[in-house]
C-alpha cells in the first residue's frame, strides 16, 4: 500500500478520491460531521499539490436507484463551507459522462459525483463501470477506510484501472488499529450493537477466538432474544440466523469467550413511543425492542470494570430518540470512567456509535477512534480488507 503523500508531481492530475461521506442525516441536515472533518486533511493536500479532484462517495444504501433524501447535496454544501471553496456536484447520469465534460473553467478544482449506490453496478464490482469511472481521472486515492470491507467498484475493482494510492485518514486509520491489535492486553471485551445485523452476525464467528467477551446488543441481540424462546414483538430482527447463532454459542464454550446478551430490555410500540423496562418473556407482539433495561446495564458495568481492553461498535439502542438512548449513555459513561482513571484501553468504531458520543461529548474520553463499524471489526477479525488488498 502507497500512499498519494509519497506521490510527487501531483500538480494538475486528475484524482478519483473516495470518501465515505455516509453521514447520518435527518432529512437534509447532517446530524453528525465526523466522517467529513477527518477527510478534510486528504482535501487540503490534495488542494495544496494543485491536483483536480473528483470525490466519489455513498449515503445510505439506495440499492441502485435514484432517491432524492440520499443525494449527496447537503454533504457537498458542507464540504464548500469547510474548505471555502465552490464543489460543482454533478447530478448528470455518471455513465453518460465523459473527461472532457469536466473541470472546464480554471476555478473548477473540485466536483463530487452524486451518490454513486445509485447505480447498480457499485455494489456489483462491475469491470465495465471501473473502466468507465478511471476513464475520468488519472489517479485513484481511497481515503473510505470505512468502506474498504466492502468490494464494490469504486473501492476494489477501480484499481485495476489506475493507479491507485491510500489517502491520508486511511493511512492514519490501519496505523493505529495495526499497533493497538499487535499491543493488546487481556482481558479483551468487545461490544457488538447497532442495526446491521447481516453485516455483523457472521464477524461474531471469527472475533470469538480472539475475545474474552463478546457483549451483543442492539439489533443482533434480538434475534438472540428470539432464539432463547422469547417474543420479540415488532423488533427489527434477521430472517433465518439460529443456525449462525447455534454456531456462536457452541463455539464460544470450546473457544472460552463468554457471549453476553440482554436480560431485560426497553420497549416501545413504535420509534416514537413510551418507554417501557420489560422481562424477556413478557415482550407483547405490538412492541418492539428499542433499548437494553438496567440488569443488562449493571451486567455490562461489571464486565467492564473487569477488562483491560474494550473495543466498541454499535449502539445498544435506538438512540436517536432520547428515550432509548441510555444503555449506550451508560455503556459510554462506565468506559469514560474507567478510560479517566487508566484501568483500561478503549476503542470505539462506527458512524453511529460516534456520533452519540459526539452528542454527550465523550468522544475525547476513548483512546482511539474510528470512523470505520463493519470494516473496524473486520479488521479485528484479522481479514485483510478488500479496499486495502486491492491497495497492495
Ligand atoms: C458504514 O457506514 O459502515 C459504511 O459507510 C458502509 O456502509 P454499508 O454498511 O451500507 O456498506
Ligand atoms: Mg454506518
Amino acid at each position: 500500500m502507497k500512499s498519494i503523500t509519497e506521490v510527487t508531481n501531483l500538480s494538475n492530475k486528475k484524482i478519483l478520491l473516495r470518501l465515505d461521506l455516509n453521514v447520518p442525516l435527518n432529512g437534509d441536515v447532517i446530524t453528525d460531521t465526523t466522517r467529513i472533518d477527518k477527510i478534510l486533511p486528504t482535501l487540503k493536500f490534495l488542494i495544496s499539490q494543485n491536483t483536480k479532484i473528483i470525490i466519489i462517495s455513498h449515503v445510505g444504501r439506495p440499492k441502485g436507484k435514484v432517491i432524492n433524501e440520499l443525494s449527496l447535496r447537503p454533504i457537498c454544501r458542507d464540504l464548500e463551507v469547510k474548505l471555502s471553496q465552490n464543489i460543482k456536484l454533478i447530478s448528470k447520469n455518471i455513465k453518460e459522462l465523459v473527461s472532457k465534460d469536466l473541470f472546464n473553467s480554471d476555478d473548477e478544482k473540485i466536483i463530487m459525483l452524486e451518490n454513486i449506490r445509485f447505480y447498480p453496478e457499485e455494489e456489483k464490482n462491475n469491470q465495465q463501470f471501473a473502466k468507465h469511472l478511471a476513464a475520468l481521472a488519472d489517479i485513484y486515492v481511497n481515503d473510505a477506510f470505512s468502506c474498504s470491507h466492502r468490494a464494490h467498484t469504486s473501492i476494489h475493482d477501480i484499481t485495476n484501472f489506475l493507479p491507485s494510492y491510500s489517502g491520508l485518514q486511511l493511512d492514519l486509520e490501519v496505523g493505529a488499529l495495526k499497533k493497538i491489535t499487535s499491543e493488546i492486553k487481556n482481558p479483551i471485551t468487545c461490544i457488538i450493537g447497532g442495526s446491521k445485523v447481516s453485516t455483523k452476525i457472521n464477524i461474531i464467528r471469527n472475533l470469538i477466538p480472539k475475545f474474552d467477551n463478546i457483549i451483543i446488543v442492539g439489533g443482533m441481540a434480538n434475534n438472540i432474544i428470539k432464539y432463547m424462546g422469547n417474543d420479540i414483538g415488532k423488533s427489527l430482527q434477521e430472517n433465518s440466523s439460529d443456525s449462525i447463532i447455534k454456531e456462536i454459542f457452541s463455539l464460544s464454550e470450546t473457544k472460552n469467550c463468554k457471549i453476553v446478551y440482554p436480560k431485560d430490555v426497553i420497549v416501545g410500540k413504535s420509534l416514537n413511543g413510551t418507554p417501557q423496562i420489560k422481562e424477556l418473556n413478557k415482550i407483547s407482539p405490538d412492541e418492539m425492542i428499542l433499548d437494553i433495561g438496567p440488569k443488562t446495564i449493571n451486567m455490562i458495568h461489571n464486565i467492564i470494570d473487569e477488562s483491560n481492553t474494550i473495543l466498541w461498535n454499535g449502539p445498544a439502542g435506538y438512540f436517536e430518540n432520547p428515550s432509548f438512548a441510555n444503555g449506550s449513555i451508560e455503556i459510554a459513561k462506565k468506559i469514560t470512567e474507567n478510560n479517566k482513571s487508566n484501568k483500561i484501553y478503549s476503542v470505539v468504531g462506527g458512524g453511529d456509535t460516534v456520533s452519540l458520543l459526539n452528542n454527550i461529548n465523550s468522544i475525547n474520553d476513548f483512546n482511539f477512534v474510528s470512523t470505520a463499524g463493519g470494516a473496524f471489526l473486520e479488521y479485528l477479525e484479522g481479514k485483510e480488507l478488500p479496499g486495502i488488498k486491492a491497495l497492495n
